[in-house]
């Protein structure tokens, strides 16, 4: 499917779609900013990347936007569009990998939210994503991405301790889960290796999940944007459009062509 090496992907929390929803239902401080994005877009064609179960897809198609996704789980392309053809069928999420795809037309506004820029684990793959993107912008397109920014307090956790991420209860089996994280952060590479550990009351560590992500700080994210090309209209901290600082939680950045 993809040109690019997809060992990473072989081995990554983004194949049980279900559990995927379930564990994420917490996630919800990002829908008003992603209405007002659209909001304040050049008009309402819109192109998601990495964009998962749909999670973001629901309330933009709900919005009015004419929304694309692009997601390189195949369990997650068949869920979305299951949820998407409840919302009268529109809208649609393709299966394709954000590294290397050409849909032969312009968007207004083209986006990849909570944190899925991170999977782009090299200056290689996250310069081929963004040379796609800009050959889908027209010249009142917007392009924005939102990742979080990597605390020194995440990153050098003491090596194999455990830190409680998030609760939820499962669909299926309706117990309460929770999931604790560790993390390997190689300073030289910029590559975090996450271990996700699912206990219930009654069992402990049902199941394992690892994934990895690239830690992007603004000098890096600066200098991706600019050598491919776009022009940095904005850098936000909040998603309430305050401006980035050094102890901002996320960085938001918002290009043109
Ligand atoms: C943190 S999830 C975010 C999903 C969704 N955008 C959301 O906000 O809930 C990251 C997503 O990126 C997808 N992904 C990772 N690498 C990708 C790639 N190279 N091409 C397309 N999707 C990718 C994963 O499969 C996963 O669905």
């Amino acid at each position: 499917m993809s040109k690019f090496s997809m060992k990473e992907y072989g081995n990554t929390i983004y194949h049980d779609a279900q559990r995927y929803d379930d564990e994420h239902w917490w996630k919800t401080d990002d829908f008003p900013f992603w209405k007002k994005m659209l909001v304040e877009a050049s008009g309402n064609k819109v192109l998601e990347l990495a964009a998962g179960t749909g999670r973001l897809a629901i309330p933009l198609i709900r919005s009015s936007a004419e929304y694309t996704g692009i997601e390189i789980s195949p369990e997650f392309v068949s869920h979305a569009n299951d949820k998407l053809q409840m919302e009268n069928g529109q809208g649609k999420i393709i299966l394709g990998d954000i590294r290397s795809f050409d849909l032969s037309e312009k968007f207004d506004l083209i986006f990849i939210g909570f944190n899925s820029f991170l999977h782009l684990l090299t200056d290689k793959d996250a310069s081929a994503c963004l040379k796609c993107v800009i050959a889908h912008m027209h010249d009142k397109s917007r392009f924005i991405i939102d990742i979080f920014y990597p605390s020194p307090l995440f990153l050098y956790r003491p090596e194999n301790m455990r830190f409680p991420t998030m609760e939820y209860r499962d669909s299926v089996t309706n117990e309460k889960t929770w999931v604790e994280e560790t993390n390997d952060y190689d300073s030289e590479t910029g590559i975090n290796k996450i271990r996700w550990f699912y206990s219930t009351d009654k069992n402990k560590d049902i199941r394992t999940y690892d994934f990895t992500m690239r830690m992007y700080w603004p000098d890096t994210m600066n200098r991706l944007l600019i050598d491919a090309g776009l022009s940095i209209e904005h850098v936000w901290g909040t998603y309430r459009k305050t401006k980035y600082s050094e102890n901002s939680n996320l960085q938001i950045y918002v290009s043109g062509v």
